[in-house]
């Protein structure tokens, strides 16, 4: 499934061909195939079960594939463990941020890799929080402020910072949406195409087939485990959720059928 239907034009930065992964007899990865391009959002979406955490903790060197092979900026790479990933420019934002409540924004951006570890600057890593925010056009007031008081938005705001402290060439985004209201996900969408506009792949999961198609370049269509097919932002819901579900006979496309069948919007008829 390697024919893209939107030639991105970034180079290639992450490419996977065949990656498998199996956890005793669960085969949750089968063959997986996927190409994220620098410049380029791609959604990973599934049903749960689907293999996208799996694939993301592949990408993240949590865990190892089973078989297959994983290039990165054209050489093939072995992504033994989590910092082997980062080292190489490839950063994860998980689902649980993993920030600490009681420390302020700075702290947590330079979390276990202050500056000067012996004699922390912290003017110089204020400033470089500061700029890293400016630079997101981030909606914070103060640096200073602790964790606990911010909101969702502004909480994986300051994850995706933290992220991006050690100029990644890719970012996962496990579900960066899923607990936030209508404005908090709009400007976590706006947070994402400017990193995006940085020049980096962003690769974010998500259940919200409105964010991925807001937000998305190519949307990557996994399920049990196998990639079922590579789709557009105008791709339509049914046909997003036929490749989900892998029915084309489910309840959103029996709704379509309908409305096609009577034009002159008559009732519903029972089915
Ligand atoms: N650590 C694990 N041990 C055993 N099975 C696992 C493990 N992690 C995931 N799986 C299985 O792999 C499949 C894919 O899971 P997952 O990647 O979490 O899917 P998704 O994130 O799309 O919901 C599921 O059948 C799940 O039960
Ligand atoms: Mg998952």
């Amino acid at each position: 499934m390697i024919d893209t239907p939107a030639v991105p034009t970034g180079e290639l930065v992450l490419s996977l061909r065949g990656v498998s992964k199996n956890f005793g007899a669960v085969s949750a990865l089968t063959d997986i195939d996927l190409d994220v391009h620098a410049g380029e959002v791609v959604a990973l979406v599934g049903d749960n079960g689907a293999g996208k955490s799996t694939l993301v903790k592949i990408l993240a060197g949590v865990h190892q594939p089973s078989s297959g092979a994983i290039s990165f900026q054209g050489k093939q790479v072995v992504l033994a463990d989590p910092s082997a990933a980062l080292t190489l420019g490839i950063a994860t934002v998980f689902q649980d941020l993993a920030l600490c409540e009681n420390l302020d924004i700075v702290a947590n951006i330079f979390l276990g890799r202050e500056l000067n570890p012996l004699r922390l600057d912290e003017v110089a890593m204020e400033v470089r929080a500061w700029t890293l925010l400016n630079e997101l056009s981030a909606r914070i007031p103060s640096v200073r402020e602790v964790v606990a008081s911010l909101s969702g938005g502004q909480r994986q705001t300051v994850a995706i910072a933290r992220s991006l402290l050690l100029e990644p060439k890719l970012i996962l985004l496990d579900e960066p949406t899923a607990a936030l209201g209508v404005a908090q996900t709009a400007e976590v969408l706006n947070l994402i195409e400017r990193v995006r506009d940085r020049g980096l792949g962003v690769v974010i999961i998500s259940h919200n087939m409105e964010d991925v198609r807001a937000v998305a370049d190519r949307i990557v269509v996994l399920r049990l485990g196998r990639n079922n097919g590579i789709f557009t932002p105008d791709a339509s819901n049914q046909e997003l959720v036929s490749a989900i579900t892998g029915a084309s006979n489910n309840s959103v496309s029996r709704r379509a059928e309908r409305r096609q069948a009577r034009p002159d919007h008559t009732q519903e008829p029972h089915s």
